[in-house]
C-alpha cells in the first residue's frame, strides 16, 4: 500500500484504512485523552470476508495513528459489530491493580454453523483490555449472551452505563426489531424487552442499533434516541439510517406520541438522506465536562462497497460528527454537524459576501492549478460555509455548488426551490459503471420549514460530499470516484438573478496523513 495515502481516490481528511477492506465503525470509546476507533476489517482482501477488528487512535477525532489488528477470529466465529465501555467500577471483576479494564462486547460469527444451516450462529462475546486498548483478551467465558432462541441476525450490541438505574444496558439487533438487555457487571445478562417490529422502515434487516439519552436543546428536557441502521430499505436504496425519539424507563423504550405518527406505516426519519452513511454510531466515555453526543459512520453502502474503484484499500469513515436534538415543528430532529475540531484543517479562507449568483461562479482564489503537486491537497479538499437568500422565489431555480475537473467530470450539491428539496447529483461524477445503481441524482424533501434562509455546511474531499443543511437538520452523504480530483469548484444557479449569496466563506483544507 502506498503509505503517503497518495493513491488515486484515497481521502485526505477522512479515516480510511492503510490498506484491504473496511466497513462499520466499532468499540468506540474515549479513554485517557484518546478516542478509539475500531472498525469491521479483513486483512486479507480488498472485498468483505471472515472480519476482525481493525484499531486506530486520534486525540481529536481528524488525524488518526493506525495500530495492530485489536480482534482476530477465534473458535467461536469471526468479529461482527459491536462496542466498548469503560468499566471504571471494575463491575467485571476483569481489571488488574485495582483499575477498571477497558471491554469490548462484539457479535461472534460462527460461519460454520452458518453452513450447517443453522439459526443460531450469531452471539455477543466480550474481551478486555488493561493497557490503553493496546491489547486484548477474549473472556474464557464467552458467549455472555448466547442465541438461545435460535434468532437469525442476532448482533451489533452497543453498551453504555444507565447512570440513572447504574446498570449496563445492551441494545442489539434481532433481525427486524431491537432488543434490550441488562447486566450488572457487563457479564451476565438479563432480556428486558424489544422494540421495532411495528415502526420504522422494514425493507431489510436491522443492524447497528445504538441508544443514548439527549437533551433537547432549549427546553431541558431528557428523550432517548434509538438509532437503527438497515440495509437494504434506506431511502435512496441500499443502506441507510433511521432513528426513533422517545423515553426510556429502565425496561423499554416509548415512543414519543408525536414522533410515533411519523414512523407509523413504513415510514421512517433518517440520519442521513445521503446514500453513503452506514452503521454509525457514537462514542461512549465522552467526559461530561465536554458533553457532547460524537458519531462517526462508514462512508458507503452495501449496494456497491465491494466495487467501488479504489486498489489498495476499500472504504473510508465519515467525518466525525456532532448530534444535537432540536425540536421543530416538524417534530423532533438529530440534527448533525462536523466536530469543531475540523476547523483546525482550514487554510486560506475566503470570504464570499453578497454575489447574486449567475450560472457558474468559479471559486479561483484557494484552488491549486491543475499543475499542483499531488500533494497539494488543496486540490479537491475544501470546506464552504454558504447562505443564500431568495431573491424570487417563483422564478428560482435549482443553485447551489459543482465540483469539476479538466475531464469534464462533474458532482453537484444544492437547493431546488421549485421543488423545495436538497439534491446530490453524482450522474456524471467520473467511474460510475461498477454498479448500475451508482449513477444517480437524489432529492430530499424534508427540510427545516423553521429556517429562513437556505444554509449549506459542505466538506468535500476526493472522493466525497457531505451537506449539512440548514444547520445540520438535513445531511446528505455521497461518495464519487472522478478519474482526475475535481481541482475546479463553483458556484450555480439555474436562474439568472434569483439568488444571492447573503454569506459565504471557503476554505482549502489541510490532509490529515502529514
Ligand atoms: C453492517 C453489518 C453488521 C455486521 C457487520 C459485518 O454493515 O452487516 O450488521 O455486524 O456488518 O461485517
Amino acid at each position: 500500500a502506498n503509505m503517503e495515502y497518495l493513491d488515486s481516490h484515497r481521502p485526505q481528511i477522512h479515516f480510511s484504512p492503510q490498506e484491504k477492506w473496511m466497513n462499520d465503525p466499532n468499540g468506540m470509546v474515549f479513554y485517557d485523552g484518546e478516542y478509539h476507533l475500531f472498525y469491521q476489517y479483513y486483512p486479507d482482501s480488498t472485498v468483505w470476508g471472515p472480519m476482525h477488528w481493525g484499531h486506530a487512535v486520534s486525540e481529536d477525532m481528524v488525524h488518526w495513528e493506525h495500530l495492530p489488528i485489536a480482534l482476530y477470529p477465534d473458535s467461536l466465529g469471526w468479529i461482527f459489530s459491536g462496542s466498548a465501555v469503560y468499566d471504571e467500577k471494575n463491575t467485571s471483576g476483569l481489571g488488574e491493580d485495582g483499575n477498571g479494564p477497558l471491554i469490548a462486547i462484539f457479535t461472534y460469527h460462527n460461519s460454520e454453523m452458518e453452513k450447517a444451516g443453522r439459526q443460531d450462529f450469531q452471539y455477543q462475546g466480550i474481551a478486555y483490555s488493561n493497557d490503553r486498548g493496546r491489547t486484548w483478551k477474549k473472556y474464557a467465558g464467552n458467549p455472555v449472551v448466547p442465541n438461545t432462541e435460535s434468532i437469525r441476525d442476532f448482533r451489533d450490541p452497543k453498551v453504555s452505563w444507565d447512570a440513572e438505574r447504574e446498570q449496563w444496558l445492551m441494545v442489539f439487533a434481532a433481525q427486524n426489531r431491537m432488543m434490550f438487555w441488562s447486566s450488572p457487571n457487563l457479564i451476565d445478562w438479563t432480556f428486558e424487552s424489544e422494540f421495532g417490529q411495528e415502526f420504522g422502515s422494514h425493507g431489510g434487516v436491522w443492524e447497528c442499533p445504538d441508544f443514548f439519552p439527549a437533551s433537547v436543546e432549549g427546553e431541558g428536557i431528557t428523550k432517548w434516541i434509538l438509532i437503527a441502521s438497515i440495509n437494504p430499505g434506506g431511502p435512496n436504496g441500499g443502506s441507510a439510517t433511521q432513528y426513533f425519539v422517545g423515553d426510556w424507563d429502565g425496561k423499554t423504550f416509548t415512543l414519543d406520541e408525536d414522533f410515533r405518527k411519523e414512523v407509523t406505516n413504513e415510514q421512517a426519519v433518517w440520519l442521513d438522506y445521503g446514500r453513503d452513511n452506514y452503521a454509525g454510531v457514537t462514542w461512549s466515555n465522552i467526559p461530561e465536562t465536554d458533553g457532547r453526543r460524537l458519531f462517526i459512520g462508514w462512508m458507503s453502502n452495501w449496494q456497491y462497497a465491494r466495487d467501488v474503484p479504489t486498489e489498495a484499500w476499500r472504504s473510508a469513515m465519515t467525518v466525525a460528527r456532532k448530534l444535537e436534538l432540536h425540536r421543530l415543528s416538524s417534530g423532533y430532529r438529530i440534527f448533525s454537524t462536523p466536530v469543531k475540531e475540523l476547523k483546525q484543517l482550514r487554510t486560506s479562507e475566503n470570504m464570499l459576501n453578497g454575489d447574486v449568483v449567475s450560472a457558474t461562479m468559479p471559486l479561483k482564489a484557494f484552488i491549486a492549478p491543475a499543475s499542483a503537486p499531488i500533494t497539494d491537497r488543496s486540490k479537491g479538499t475544501y470546506e464552504l460555509e454558504l447562505e443564500f437568500t431568495l431573491l424570487d422565489k417563483e422564478k428560482a431555480g435549482s443553485f447551489g455548488v459543482i465540483l469539476h475537473n479538466s475531464s469534464g467530470e462533474s458532482y453537484r450539491v444544492g437547493y431546488d426551490p421549485s421543488e423545495d428539496e436538497f439534491f446530490s447529483d453524482r450522474t456524471k461524477s467520473g467511474d460510475t459503471s461498477f454498479s448500475d445503481k451508482f449513477a444517480d441524482k437524489i432529492t430530499i424533501a424534508p427540510r427545516n420549514a423553521d429556517a429562513e434562509t437556505i444554509r449549506m455546511q459542505l466538506v468535500f474531499d476526493q472522493a466525497s460530499a457531505e451537506l449539512f443543511a440548514d444547520g445540520g437538520a438535513t445531511v446528505i452523504t455521497d461518495i464519487f470516484f472522478p478519474d482526475q480530483v475535481f481541482n475546479q469548484i463553483s458556484l450555480f444557479s439555474e436562474t439568472e438573478n434569483t439568488v444571492k449569496l447573503s454569506a459565504g466563506k471557503a476554505y482549502a483544507l489541510k490532509r490529515i496523513w502529514d
